[in-house]
């Protein structure tokens, strides 16, 4: 399994610098950088919804088309045109948060290993989605629409798959049929069924996908939607006809870019352009990059009892549970699926066996990250605690992927870093704080809404506030356990957050 290190290039460096802004703005909660995906289901939906009402009243055929799109558009306008105008913009929307969100996937790394599934069928879905749009505008059959299925066609001739050269079927209005129609409003609802489809296999691997933003995030973006249908009505360009090359066409930018290359380039190349950059994308997964190799988790039957606690937790629906195989009499036991696993570790810190209270030498829990067993852990944090020296000792458990921790380090701050702060079992902070090891533990890790694992940040806050199993006992002071959620970006908000949980230790307020 291979796992991208997030590196600080200065797309990652920009891309944390802006979200930071937007949370500030809207709050983690909202920033719709953090909502990307869920967006692009909410507008999808939109489109499907508005598609639905143009389509009650389009009318399929030659004469037909143009008219009843027209119909809508000015006899309807406060309805029908704020539909159609919805329509378009809400598809345009799709179009920018689906590359805003492969973008932020890419910068983030978070598409090798096993996010390849998610990757390859994110790609399929822009060409779907494209194609989608292509073939809407056609549907209003005006000049835009002549030119886009004139300049289409020719570039499919060049493909030696027609024995019929396609372009010809619309030289004259003649030769073009009503079955055109019916193609391409056939074409209109099955391909956004075929994309429904790619998007469910998409999410497929992910547990709890977060596919409806947040209510407020879904109504601002509706409402900044009618307030630009109703500024700028969508409107068609005119008739169309076959005997006339359409002049002076405006394009949507975000579906037809692919038009004025056509207009310039010879079929052949803008084919070969097509298929380089999408061949590409598929092979991004498993380019050499800068990611270091981290086996996936290991389950040991002989530590688990079949609780299940580490299939509720994974990420990436990478645990299953299957009838129990050695004897014992549990019912079921807990296995990986090795090409689902992006060895986060986040089973381990669930699984009860995971105690840091045990003290068998070499002991191991029931899921284990073999690049890093619990035993091992285990050791790491006691070297650690030894090495800590004055009235104020606080323990630092952060992640590989957030703020740096390493540059918390002191005479009076151990540090340990995880694949992922969840991969950290709640025992270990009543073990650190347990007989005055240390006075304070310090827990951090991606900034809340952004979990590089997806899950790690809510699922380590719902067990230190004892909501979700395995819980941090009673017992564990409260006073003396800080969370702070900061990205590499946020060094600073971090140390200084330390600081401040120092100064209360040290006034023994622990507030
Ligand atoms: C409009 C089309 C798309 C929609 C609606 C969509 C939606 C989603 C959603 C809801 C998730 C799960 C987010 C979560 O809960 O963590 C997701 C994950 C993902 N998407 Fe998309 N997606 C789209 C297109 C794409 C494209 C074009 C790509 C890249 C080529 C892509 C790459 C990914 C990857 C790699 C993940 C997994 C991230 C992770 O494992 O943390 N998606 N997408
Ligand atoms: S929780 Fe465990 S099984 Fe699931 S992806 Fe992370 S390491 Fe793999
Ligand atoms: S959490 Fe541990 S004990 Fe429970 S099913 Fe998973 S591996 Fe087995």
């Amino acid at each position: 399994m291979s796992i991208p290190i997030p590196t600080e290039s200065y797309a990652r460096r920009v891309l944390l610098r802006l979200e930071g802004t937007l949370n500030k703005v809207f709050g983690n909660d909202l920033n719709p950088f953090y909502h990307l995906g869920a967006l692009g289901f909410y507008f999808f939906w939109v489109v499907v919804v508005s598609g639905a009402y143009i389509y009650a009243f389009y009318k399929t055929g030659i004469e037909l088309s143009y008219p009843s799109v027209e119909y809508l558009t000015h006899e309807q306008w406060y309805l029908g045109g704020v539909m159609r105008s919805l329509h378009r913009y809400a598809s345009d929307a799709l179009v920018l948060v689906m590359v805003l969100h492969l973008l932020r996937e890419y910068i983030l790394g978070r598409y090798r290993g096993a996010r390849w599934f998610a990757w390859i069928t994110g790609v399929l879905l822009i060409w779907l989605i494209i194609a989608a749009g292509i073939n809407g505008y056609w549907m209003v059959w005006d000049k835009l629409a002549q030119y886009s299925v004139v300049s289409v066609m020719a570039w499919f001739d060049w493909l030696p798959i027609f024995s019929e050269p396609m372009s010809q079927s619309f030289i004259s209005q003649e030769v073009l049929n009503d079955r055109f129609f019916s193609l391409i409003s056939f074409a209109h609802v099955t391909v956004p069924l075929l994309i429904l489809f790619v998007l469910w296999i998409h999410i497929m691997r992910i547990s709890k996908p977060v596919v409806n933003p947040r209510r407020s995030l879904a109504l601002g973006m509706l409402l900044t939607l009618l307030v630009l249908a109703l500024l700028k009505h969508a409107l068609s360009q005119g008739p169309s006809d076959m005997g006339i090359e359409p002049a002076n066409i405006n394009i949507d930018w975000f579906y037809l870019f692919i038009h004025p290359l056509l207009d310039v380039w010879p079929a052949g190349q803008v084919w070969a352009l097509v298929i380089g950059v999408s061949l590409l994308f598929c092979a991004l997964p498993w380019l050499p990059g800068r990611h270091k190799q981290i086996p996936v988790a290991e389950v040991h039957l002989k530590e688990c009892s079949g609780c299940r606690l580490c299939v509720a937790d994974c990420p990436y629906e990478a645990v299953v549970m299957r009838p129990r195989s050695d004897g014992m009499q549990f019912r079921e036991e807990a296995v990986v699926v090795a090409d689902r696993c992006v060895s986060c570790g986040i089973c381990v810190g669930a699984c009860p066996s995971s105690n840091a209270f045990r003290s068998e030498a070499g002991y191991v829990s029931g899921i284990e990250m073999p690049s890093l067993p619990i035993f091992g852990l285990r050791t790491a944090m006691m070297n650690e605690l030894a090495k800590l020296e004055g009235d104020v000792r606080i323990m630092v458990f952060g992640c590989d992927n957030a703020a740096n921790i390493e540059k918390l380090r002191s005479k009076g701050v151990a540090v340990l870093s995880l694949p992922c702060i969840a991969m950290l079992p709640p025992s270990f902070i009543e073990y650190a704080l347990h007989e005055h090891h240390v006075e304070g533990v310090f827990i951090t890790g991606c900034r809340e809404g952004d979990c590089y694992h997806r899950l790690g940040v809510l699922w380590t806050g719902k067990r230190l506030t004892a909501e979700r199993e395995p819980r941090l006992r009673s017992r564990a002071d409260r006073e003396r356990i800080r969370q702070c959620w900061a990205a590499s970006a946020d060094l600073e908000e971090l140390e200084s957050e330390l600081e401040s949980f120092r100064s209360s230790l040290q006034r023994g307020s622990g507030s």
